[in-house]
C-alpha cells in the first residue's frame, strides 16, 4: 500500500484502530442501529449527515460527500500524508510501524524527528517539573499567582520554568543521551565562540505545541524586566511560527462545538479565557495571522472572532489578519475590549461575566473598520465629509458580499447625515470594478455550471447507489450499459468498478466478496473512493428499492439517450449526406421514445418531456 511502511504494519495498524475512538476526538457521535451518526466535521451542518461504521471501518458524509477508512479521514482532518497517518495511529493504537528496507534518507529523517520531537517534550516535561517540584519554581509561581492564573490551567498547558542558570536543561538532557547537536537543532542550546549554554534561563516556559499535540517550541517569559520580554525558540526544521497557533491542541473540541474560534494575541490572553471557561481559544502570538494559521483554524469552524488587544499594534495586527481571512471567504468580527485591557486581564479580574460582555458586543470587522474611519474623520464639515465617505467606498471596496456590505449602509449613512438611499447610490456609482469581482464573476459562472451539470451527475450518483443496494438485479442491468452511459468521469470509473466486484457473485445472496472488493476501493485516490465509500454505506442501509433502481436506470438511459442525440444531430449539421448516421439517430429517438414511454407508466404526473 504504501512504499515506505510495510504491508503488514498497515494492515495491523488498520485492525486496531478504532475509527469510533478516532472520529470521536473531532465531533461528537450517536449510536443509531449499525451506525454511528454526527455532525461532519468537514462542513458545517446544522443537523447531523455523518455517519460511521464501526464495523467495517468506515465513515461517509452524505451532506459533503466525503468518506473513506480511519487512515483517510486523519489524512483529511489533520492534513497529514498515508505514512503519517499510519504512524499516529501506531502510536495511539499500541502497534509498531516498520519501514521497508531501502526507505533510507526518508527513514533517517523521520528518526531524527522524532527524536527531538521526544527532546522538546521532554524539555517541557523538566521545565514543568522545575516549577512545580523545586525551591527554585517558588518565584515563578508567585508570580502565576499574582497574574491570578490558577494550577489547573496551568497544567493543561503544561506551563513551566526555567533554571536560572547556564546549563540546567543541557545537563539532564546529555545525562539522557541527547547531544548538543540535537538540543541546537531543537533551539534549546545556543553556541557562541565554541561554547554552548540554555537558551532559556529564568524565564516561565509555555510549550508551543502544535494541533497534534506535538511541543515544537517554548516561549519564554521574563519574570524581571528583560527585553525581549517573551523569548521564542528559533525557527528550525520542527518550529515555524506561521504554522502554528497556539492553544489550538486545547481548544479544538470546544471549538468545533461553538463552531466559533476566538483569536487572541497572547499566550496569558489563552490562558485566562480559558480559566474562566471560554475554551474556544487561540493565540496568534503577537502578530498577525498567517494563511497557515487560518487553514489550520477552517479544519474547525469558518466563524472567526479577533479579541487583539486596543492598542494600536493590536488594530493592526487585527486589520491585517482579517484581510486575509477574507481571502478565504471568512467574515470576521471583532469583539471590542475595553480600552487598556487585555484578554487575560479582562478575564482575571472580571470573570466569565465581563468576557461574556465583551464577546456579546461583537461587531464585523468591516463595521469595526468603518466605525474608526468614521471616527478619525471630522464629520461637521461637508468636505470632511466627502473625505470620510472616500474612505468608507475604499473600506466597503475590500469586501466582496453584497450583502456584508448593504448591512453597514444604516451606519454610514447616520454617521455622515445621509439617507440610507444615497449611500447606497454613492457606493454603487463610484465602485470601480475590482479584482475580487472578477474573481466572483468566474466563481458564480462556476457554480451555474456546476448546478446545470448537477442533476445530471445526481441522477448517475442515484442509480449507483441503488444499484449497490440491489444486487442480485444490478447484475443483468450493469452488463447492459456502457460507460458512455455516465457523463461524469468519476461515474464512469464507479460504474465499472461496480460492474467488476458484482461479476464476483456466484448466486443470489453472495454479497461478501462484492462488497470486500468495493470496499478495498475505498481508498481510491481523489473524489472516486469516498463514492465508493458511499455505496456500501448505503447498500447497507438498504436505501433504494428494485423499483427505485428500475425507474433510475431509465431515466439514466434517458439523459444518455438525450446526449448522443444532441450530438449526431450536431454533426448532421453540416450538411453532407451520411445514411449511417441518419439511422442511428433515427434508431435512437425510437429508444428515447420507448424510454420516456416506460417512465411515463412509472409515474402518472409525468407528463412532461
Ligand atoms: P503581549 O506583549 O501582549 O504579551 O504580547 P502578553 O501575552 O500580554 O503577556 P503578558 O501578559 O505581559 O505576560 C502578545 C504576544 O506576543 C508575543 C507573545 O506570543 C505574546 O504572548 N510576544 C510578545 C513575543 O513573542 N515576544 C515579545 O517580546 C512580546
Ligand atoms: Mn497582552
Amino acid at each position: 500500500m504504501s512504499p515506505f511502511i510495510k504491508d503488514a504494519s498497515v494492515q495491523a495498524v488498520l485492525a486496531a484502530a478504532g475509527i469510533v475512538d478516532v472520529i470521536s476526538g473531532y465531533t461528537s457521535l450517536r449510536k443509531r442501529g449499525a451506525t454511528y451518526t454526527g455532525l461532519c466535521p468537514f462542513h458545517q451542518e446544522k443537523t447531523p449527515s455523518f455517519t460511521v461504521s464501526a464495523e467495517k471501518g468506515l465513515y461517509y458524509c452524505f451532506g459533503c460527500g466525503e468518506g473513506g477508512d480511519v487512515v483517510r479521514f486523519l489524512e483529511r482532518a489533520e492534513n497529514l500524508s498515508f505514512v503519517e497517518a499510519i504512524e499516529q495511529l501506531g502510536e495511539r493504537f499500541g502497534v509498531p510501524v516498520e519501514f521497508e528496507a531501502g526507505a533510507g534518507p526518508d527513514a533517517a529523517r523521520k528518526d531524527r524527528e522524532s527524536r527531538l520531537l521526544l527532546l522538546l517534550d521532554k524539555a517541557a516535561t523538566f521545565y514543568q517539573r522545575f516549577l512545580w517540584e523545586t525551591e527554585s519554581g517558588r518565584a515563578a509561581l508567585d508570580y502565576l499567582e499574582k497574574r491570578g492564573l490558577g494550577e489547573e490551567v496551568c497544567r493543561a498547558f503544561r506551563v513551566g520554568f526555567s533554571p536560572d542558570e547556564w546549563r540546567g536543561l543541557k545537563r539532564r538532557a546529555t545525562k539522557e543521551g541527547f547531544t548538543d547537536r540535537e538540543l541546537e537543532e531543537a533551539g534549546l542550546l545556543v553556541r557562541q565562540t565554541g561554547k554552548t549554554y540554555d537558551r532559556f534561563r529564568g524565564r516561565l516556559m509555555f510549550p508551543l505545541v502544535d494541533h497534534r499535540g506535538r511541543v515544537l517550541g517554548f516561549g519564554g517569559r521574563t519574570l524581571k524586566d528583560e527585553t525581549p520580554k517573551y523569548l521564542n525558540s528559533p525557527e528550525g526544521p520542527l518550529y515555524q511560527k506561521g504554522r502554528l497557533l497556539y492553544g489550538l491542541y486545547q481548544a479544538r473540541r470546544a471549538v468545533a462545538e461553538a463552531d466559533e474560534v476566538i483569536v487572541v494575541e497572547g499566550y496569558t490572553d489563552v490562558l485566562g479565557l480559558v480559566q474562566v471557561g471560554v475554551g474556544n481559544v487561540v493565540a496568534s502570538m503577537g502578530t498577525a495571522l498567517t494563511d497557515a494559521q487560518i487553514g489550520l483554524m477552517l479544519r474547525f469552524t469558518g466563524n472567526v472572532t479577533f479579541m487583539f488587544d486596543a492598542d494600536r499594534a493590536g488594530t493592526d495586527a487585527m486589520l491585517r489578519s482579517g484581510e486575509l481571512a477574507r481571502g478565504h471567504s471568512l467574515r470576521p468580527m471583532v469583539a471590542l475590549l475595553p480600552g487598556g485591557r487585555d484578554p487575560a486581564d479582562l478575564a482575571v479580574s472580571g470573570g466569565p461575566e465581563a468576557v461574556t460582555k465583551v464577546t456579546a458586543g461583537k461587531v464585523s470587522l468591516l463595521g469595526f473598520e468603518l466605525r474608526q474611519a468614521l471616527a478619525r474623520g471630522d464629520t461637521s464639515t461637508a468636505d470632511g465629509r466627502v473625505r470620510a465617505f472616500e474612505d468608507v467606498r475604499r473600506i466597503m471596496g475590500r469586501v466582496s458580499s453584497l450583502k456584508e456590505r448593504e448591512e453597514e449602509i444604516p451606519l454610514v449613512a447616520d454617521r455622515l447625515r445621509l439617507s440610507p438611499d444615497s449611500v447606497a447610490l454613492l457606493l454603487r456609482g463610484g465602485r470601480a470594478p475590482s479584482r475580487s469581482d472578477a474573481v466572483r464573476g468566474g466563481r458564480e459562472t462556476a457554480m451555474l455550471t456546476r448546478r446545470l451539470l448537477g442533476s445530471e451527475t445526481a441522477v448517475e450518483r442515484d442509480f449507483l447507489v441503488a444499484a449497490a443496494c440491489n444486487p442480485e438485479r444490478a447484475v443483468d442491468i450493469l452488463g447492459a450499459l456502457t460507460p458512455e452511459h455516465f457523463a461524469d468521469l468519476d461515474n464512469r470509473e464507479v460504474f465499472a468498478g461496480l460492474r467488476e466486484a458484482l461479476a464476483l457473485m456466484t448466486g443470489p445472496g453472495d454479497h461478501e466478496a462484492a462488497f470486500a472488493k468495493l470496499r478495498s476501493r475505498a481508498h481510491d485516490d481523489s473524489s472516486v473512493g469516498p463514492l465508493f465509500v458511499r455505496l456500501v454505506m448505503e447498500a447497507d442501509q438498504g436505501r433504494y428499492s428494485v423499483a427505485v433502481l428500475d425507474e433510475l436506470c431509465l431515466r439514466l438511459q434517458e439523459q444518455y439517450l438525450k446526449r448522443e442525440i444532441g450530438a449526431l444531430r450536431a454533426t448532421l449539421d453540416d450538411g453532407e449526406d451520411r445514411v449511417e448516421e441518419q439511422k442511428r439517430l433515427v434508431r435512437l429517438e425510437r429508444l428515447l421514445q420507448s424510454v420516456r414511454a416506460n417512465l411515463k407508466d412509472l409515474d402518472p404526473e409525468e407528463g412532461r418531456t
